[in-house]
């Protein structure tokens, strides 16, 4: 709703940038890697960041538009100084953040860090404690030239006392521990412009308020890099596509790929959902050791070109005439989204291999009529009025269906 192009909604959504954290960037989905999939803490070192950067760009993935190097929880030690400041942990940071930082801008990268609103970060390192420290940790993230800041959930305030890691009874609404930290963000902005990435695990409707907190928003609780959580996040963000566009997106988690518990279909159906859900892609995986497999499909162009369409609007399912629905908690097979030049179809073969097919009069946002398309993962191209693919079990599809060259329809009367 909020890109429909319909004068009124237009000024709407102007009015509500204006109050959004509007600072100019988040406008496509970010995409980088983290380090907490990889080896959770042992991952939060100049270490990893380097390295990472390093393999950005031999492996080429700078150049594909991976450009966010992200450390999560553990780079600090375990209390702050003597003046409230965080303090990065020497033993993996030996010469502090700024280096690290410095180094990064200067291959052309960007640098994240992780936070907490609660009394400690989820692993148990200083959080910003009810935003006591809001200022004071966004003047350091400036000093040390940080571009991201994922600010998470754990230890804020519950009806429980003390509150514990992952609170069941919240005292009070995650808005009210977010806005501090979005607002001394805001106010640092003429000096540096941060990425917030609010990490709420998708409560209280995230979705529906995080355009204003933030640049993306965890719409659900972890990816354990199973299948089962491919199939929980993916399907749960068909319902709330409507949210994501430019400057705000639905963050459906760090990917997984490589990870032993996913088989390689399972993998490209992961890939390809957070793509075409305009979901930001940060790869969690190490690249030292990354399978030539994984790198064809984290390094696949049309994919990628899809996820950062400058439209910036995710897909969602769709169901032909005379096929099932959505099955809760399933992934449907039939997705389609508009793109700036085009709609992207993904097929997925998420509750059985089989042939899918479809019209492409079925298609919303298509028609009758004759389309060319182009298929992401086989490079089969054709022209038409449909497709159809015979996908193996947890397989996609991902098509790329370009209007432009749409075959001509019949002038209508006069
Ligand atoms: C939470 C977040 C994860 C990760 C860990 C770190 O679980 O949802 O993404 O940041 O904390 O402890």
């Amino acid at each position: 709703m909020k890109y429909a192009p319909n004068t009124l909604l237009v000024a709407l959504f102007w009015l509500r940038a204006a109050e959004a954290l509007d600072n100019g960037i988040g406008l496509k989905p970010h995409m980088g890697w983290s380090s907490w999939n990889v080896a959770q803490c042992d991952a939060a070192s100049a270490r990893y960041a380097l390295d990472t950067a390093d393999r950005f760009i031999s492996l080429g993935l700078k150049d594909l538009g991976y450009e966010y190097i992200n450390i999560d929880d553990c780079w600090t030690t375990r209390s702050r100084d003597g003046s409230g400041k965080l303090v990065p942990d020497p033993s993996k940071w030996p010469d502090g953040i700024k280096a690290v930082a410095d180094k990064i801008h200067d291959m052309g990268l960007k640098f994240g860090l992780y936070g907490c609103a609660g009394q400690q970060t989820c692993a148990g390192f200083p959080g910003s404690d009810g935003n006591k420290h809001a200022e004071s940790d966004v003047s350091q993230l400036v000093e040390w030239g940080v571009d991201f800041w994922k600010y998470d959930n754990c230890y804020t305030p519950c009806l429980d006392n003390p509150p514990p890691q992952t609170c069941q009874r919240p005292a009070g609404n995650t808005q009210e521990w977010y806005a501090p930290m979005r607002d001394a963000i805001l106010g640092a902005q003429d000096t540096r412009k941060i990425h917030f990435n609010l990490c709420n695990w998708g409560r209280d409707n995230v979705w529906e308020w995080g355009y204003d907190y933030g640049h993306s928003w965890r719409m659900s609780v972890d990816n354990w890099g199973d299948w089962e959580s491919v199939e929980r996040i993916g399907s749960a963000a068909a319902g709330i596509s409507e949210y994501s566009g430019p400057g705000g997106f639905n963050d459906l988690d760090m990917l997984y790929l490589g990870s032993p518990k996913l088989n390689a279909n399972q993998g490209r159906l992961h890939f390809g959902l957070w793509a075409i859900a305009k979901s930001p892609l940060v790869l969690g995986l190490d690249l030292a050791t990354i399978s030539d497999e994984t790198l064809a499909v984290i390094r696949n162009k049309g994919i990628i070109a899809i996820n950062q369409d400058e439209l910036g609007k995710a897909a969602t399912t769709f169901t032909p005439p005379g096929k099932p629905g959505p099955e809760s908690g399933k992934i449907h097979p039939y997705w389609a989204g508009p793109l700036s030049d085009g709609v992207v179809i993904g097929l997925c073969a998420g509750i059985s291999a089989g042939t899918y097919a479809v019209d492409f009069k079925d298609v919303p946002g298509l028609g009758e009529g004759s389309y060319a398309w182009e298929e992401m993962y086989t490079g089969d191209k054709g022209t038409g009025t449909g497709v159809s693919f015979d996908i193996d079990l947890h397989d996609m599809r991902v098509i790329k269906v370009t209007t432009a060259t749409q075959a001509k329809r019949e002038p209508a009367a006069l």
